[in-house]
Formats: structure tokens, C-alpha cells, sequence
């Protein structure tokens, strides 16, 4: 039955409309993207990049692979002699910015696809979403123009951006100043550099529910795991990450921070599975909330840089109260997993404002529930599932919460104005077309703005959807 409603759903969604799922939430609280802009479906890369680049609100539909690889480059670069792209399957090096040391020998021609060291410019106030697992874009990513706000990426697939070469393109970056950011349900692999990152100046955003698929042949480590994962080392950079799952990735999953520059991160009930390499890194100045989440076979949680970090707390005990309304969560690390380090300056944490995620799990369900939901093939599958299915248990975490410690000096962001309080609750009236409007918990309006009427999906997840529309009236007919 599920799977017939999917189908239908699917099937509908590439003939109309297609809609944000849920409601951006976190630091990317506010997001709505193109709003309510009639969906457009470019055809050619042409299209695509044309729509993408102004801040003309658009709703972007991806419902097939756009493929920008094929024409081919070279250029000068080089080879690491422990980890050769030759020989042991690693990446070679473009450019000369990682040429220096011993280690490194110089190769005067690198192939590569030429479409990938530059993505595709993103402007402001756009949905751009991937439709029924069928959005990809192969051979280019996409990057977030400075300054720009209000972007949806949800659903899409970015791959095959130059895997064995560093420098040979990211898959998504942030130029820096950037608001209202959701990045949501989309699948990551096969990258030469950064799946994400943020850069210069810092962001707001959420990353939730994504997959970061770290499976390769060309590893920066030379062992068939994906090393560049998520790098934010802007200043001021705010981020929550929430429900994503990581695997078979080696490094950076993620990097927060760096030395000396003010950040915020909330990362919260995120997988982390098959890992030959570390999750967290994180630097001094970055202050970091790490809970919920559930490391298996990880070797690394956390570097040891991380645990020099006194703000990267991942025992916040009831810390989180004043916040949140409730204790931090406790992380579960099984016995194939290393050590997560957790520092005790637990001050900052009353400061993060109503960032919480919708829906806080407890670590043991979180492997179930991330399996059930990652990435484009699943969206939209948190609303249809019910929330009551099982979690297979995993191993019950072995230290226990610390109780909260002693009240730090305050931290005062280095920013004039502190983030206006993001909006969780949705804001009294109606609500728009698409949005949520009722479902188990929900605290939101329950009526919608004209035309659009509240449609009953299940008992956790109503919608408005337009009610003069066939897709209300075939909705109808199935719930
Ligand atoms: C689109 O984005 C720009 C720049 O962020 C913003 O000033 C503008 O108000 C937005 N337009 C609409 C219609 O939302
Ligand atoms: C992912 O990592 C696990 C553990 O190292 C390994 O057994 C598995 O084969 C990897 N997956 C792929 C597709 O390489
Ligand atoms: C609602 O549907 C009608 C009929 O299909 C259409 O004319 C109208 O533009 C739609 N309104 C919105 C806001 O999508």
C-alpha cells in the first residue's frame, strides 16, 4: 500500500507540481526558496544554469540527469608517493597549491572533466528540488553566490565531479553571508574535493537527512573511502545537521570550524556507519552541540584536535534545558567505534536559541530511522512512515551524561546582532499552499490560505495543497 501511494505520488509529481517537503527548521529556520513561484523544468544544462543564477524567486524542477561531463582538460599538478592516484588509488593533486613536500611528485598533464572546478552559480530564492529520485547533476555541483539567501536544495543527486582529483570541483558550496539555507534529502558521492563547504564569511544553514556516500576507488587516504566531506570555517558559521547519514567516508564528516573563528554547530542525530578514518574535527572558537547521534565501526568520532576543543560538548548533560526544554541527548559510540571526545564548556549552549530540531530521538533509534529516510529515494517518507515503527536497538550508550558543569564567562558572538530567533513555531494565520497544517504534534495553523485547503496525508503529516487542482481532487481519493 505505502508503495502504491509513493508510486501515485511520484508518478503525479512529474506532470504538475511538485512542492518543498516539510519546512525548513535549525539554522535555516525561514527558508521557503521559490515560495510559491509556478514550477519550471529546464530541459538542457543551458536552462538549468539560466534559472539557477539570478534572484528571481523560482521553483526548480530536476526530473532527469543533467550530465555536464564529456569535454576534457588538462593541466599541470601532482602525485602523492604514499598514496599515489598511479597506483594505490588515491587522487592526484591540480594546481600547485598542494604540490609542496617530499611527498609529493610532480605530474605535468591531468586529465580532467573540464565542467567540474567550476559550479554552477546559485542565486537567491530558490526551490530546487529533485523529482522522484530522478534530479542529478553529474559532473558539476552547485555553489551558493555570496550573499545570497533563501535556497531549498532537496531530493538532488550531485556526483562524478572529478573523483580522483583534489581541486577537480565541490559539490555544493556556500561563497559565505548566506541565509536561510535548507539542504535537505539530497545524495552526495564520487567528488574530487568538498561534498560541502562553506567558505570566507559564514552561513546559516541546515543540513538534514542527506547522504554523504563515500565509496570510491580514488581516496585522498588510499582506502576506498571519500576523505573531503564538510568543511564550515567561515566566520560566524551557524549550522545544524541533522539526520544525515555518513558512510564509508573517511574525514571532515565534519570539519567545524577553525582556529581562532567564532562558529555555532548543532549536530543531532546523524549516522555515522563504516568509517576508516574521523567524523567530527573541530577547532578552538568553534562552539559545538554534538548529540543524539550514533557512531558503528567508526575509527575515529572525533580527532584529537576535537578533544583540545573545550566547546565541542558531546555530554552536555542538562545543559541543553534552558534552550531546548530537555537534557542533551547522550551519543552512542559502539565497541567497533573509537572514543568521541566531549569538552565541559557547556555556557554557549543556552545561548543557541530555538534552533531544535522537529523530531529528537533518542541515539537508539536513529540507525533506523536514518536507513528509513536518507537521501532523494526517500523523501518524503518520514511523513508517510509511522513514527511508532520499531527502531532496531542498537549498543545502549556506555557513558553516562555528566550532570550540567559550573556556568562559563558568556559567549558573545562576534557578530552586531545576534540571529533574529528563528521561527520554529509557524507563524499564527494561515498557512501557505504546501505547507504543513496538521499532524501529530504539529503546533502550526491549521488552515490554509486561500485557494488551498488542508488535506489529511496520515496522522502525522497534513498539507495544503490547492484545492481546485486534480492533484487534490485524485488526492482525495486516496487518503
Ligand atoms: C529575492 O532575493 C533578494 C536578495 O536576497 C531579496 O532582496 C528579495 O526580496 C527576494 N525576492 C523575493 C520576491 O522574495
Ligand atoms: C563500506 O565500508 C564497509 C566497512 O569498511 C565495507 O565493508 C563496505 O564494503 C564498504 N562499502 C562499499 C560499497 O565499499
Ligand atoms: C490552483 O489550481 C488552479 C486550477 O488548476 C490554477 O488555476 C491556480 O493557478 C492554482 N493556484 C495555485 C496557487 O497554484
Amino acid at each position: 500500500m505505502r508503495f502504491e501511494l509513493l508510486a501515485f505520488i511520484t508518478a503525479f509529481a512529474t506532470t504538475s507540481a511538485q512542492a518543498v517537503v516539510g519546512t525548513a527548521y535549525g539554522y535555516g529556520a525561514g527558508a521557503t526558496g521559490g515560495g510559491s513561484a509556478a514550477a519550471v523544468t529546464p530541459s538542457t544544462n543551458e536552462e538549468l544554469a539560466s534559472l539557477l543564477a539570478d534572484d528571481t524567486p523560482r521553483v526548480i524542477l530536476l526530473t532527469k540527469t543533467f550530465d555536464f561531463t564529456g569535454k576534457t582538460a588538462t593541466g599541470a599538478g601532482c602525485d602523492k608517493k604514499t598514496c599515489s592516484a598511479v597506483s594505490n588509488g588515491g587522487q592526484f593533486y591540480l594546481g600547485d597549491l598542494s604540490c609542496g613536500g617530499s611527498d609529493m611528485t610532480p605530474v605535468s598533464s591531468i586529465t580532467y572533466d573540464a565542467a567540474g572546478p567550476d559550479a554552477l552559480p546559485v542565486g537567491s530564492n530558490k526551490s530546487i528540488l529533485g523529482v522522484g529520485g530522478k534530479g542529478v547533476l553529474k559532473g558539476k555541483g552547485l555553489s551558493i553566490q555570496k550573499n545570497a539567501n533563501n535556497v531549498i536544495v532537496q531530493g538532488v543527486e550531485f556526483t562524478t565531479i572529478n573523483p580522483q582529483i583534489v581541486w577537480g570541483g565541490d559539490a555544493l558550496d556556500l561563497q559565505g553571508g548566506n541565509s536561510k539555507i535548507w539542504i535537505d534529502h539530497n545524495k552526495f558521492s564520487l567528488t574530487g574535493r568538498m561534498f560541502v563547504v562553506s567558505h570566507y564569511e559564514g552561513s546559516a544553514a541546515t543540513l538534514s537527512n542527506n547522504e554523504f556516500d563515500g565509496v570510491t576507488t580514488t581516496s585522498a587516504v588510499c582506502n576506498g573511502d571519500h576523505y573531503w566531506t564538510i568543511m564550515m570555517i567561515g566566520k560566524n558559521e551557524k549550522w545544524t545537521l541533522d539526520k544525515n547519514y555518513f558512510h564509508n567516508v573517511s574525514g571532515r564528516a565534519p570539519k567545524l570550524g577553525q582556529d581562532g573563528v567564532n562558529s555555532y554547530f548543532h549536530a543531532i542525530n546523524n549516522y555515522f556507519e563504516n568509517m576508516n578514518g574521523h567524523a567530527f574535527d573541530a577547532y578552538t572558537g568553534s562552539n559545538s552541540l554534538i548529540e543524539g547521534n550514533a557512531f558503528v565501526a567508526v575509527t575515529q568520532p572525533s580527532t584529537d584536535h576535537a578533544a583540545t576543543v573545550s566547546t565541542f560538548v558531546s555530554q552536555g548533560g542538562n545543559a541543553c534545558s534552558a534552550a531546548f526544554g530537555r537534557a542533551c541527548l547522550t551519543n552512542s559510540v559502539d565497541g567497533g567505534s573509537g572514543k568521541l571526545a566531549s569538552g565541559t564548556s557547556t555556557g554557549f549552549i543556552s545561548k543557541l536559541g530555538k534552533i531544535d530540531v522537529p523530531n529528537v530521538l533518542d541515539a537508539s533509534k536513529v540507525a533506523a530511522h536514518v536507513k528509513g529516510n536518507f537521501g532523494p529515494k526517500n523523501l518524503g517518507a518520514a511523513a508517510l512512515a509511522a513514527p511508532t515503527t520499531p527502531a532496531t536497538p542498537i549498543e545502549a550508550p556506555t557513558t553516562p551524561s555528566e550532570p550540567a558543569t559550573t556556568p562559563e564567562a558568556p559567549v558573545v558572538p562576534n557578530e552586531p546582532a545576534a540571529p533574529a530567533p528563528i521561527a520554529v513555531a509557524p507563524p499564527a494565520g494561515a498557512a501557505k499552499l504546501y505547507a504543513q497544517c496538521g499532524g501529530s504534534g504539529f503546533t502550526g495553523p491549521t488552515s490554509c490560505e486561500a485557494p488551498a485547503t488542508c488535506v489529511k496525508m496520515n496522522d502525522w503529516y497534513s498539507q495544503c495543497i490547492n484545492s481546485s487542482s486534480k492533484f487534490r481532487r485524485a488526492l482525495g481519493r486516496y487518503f
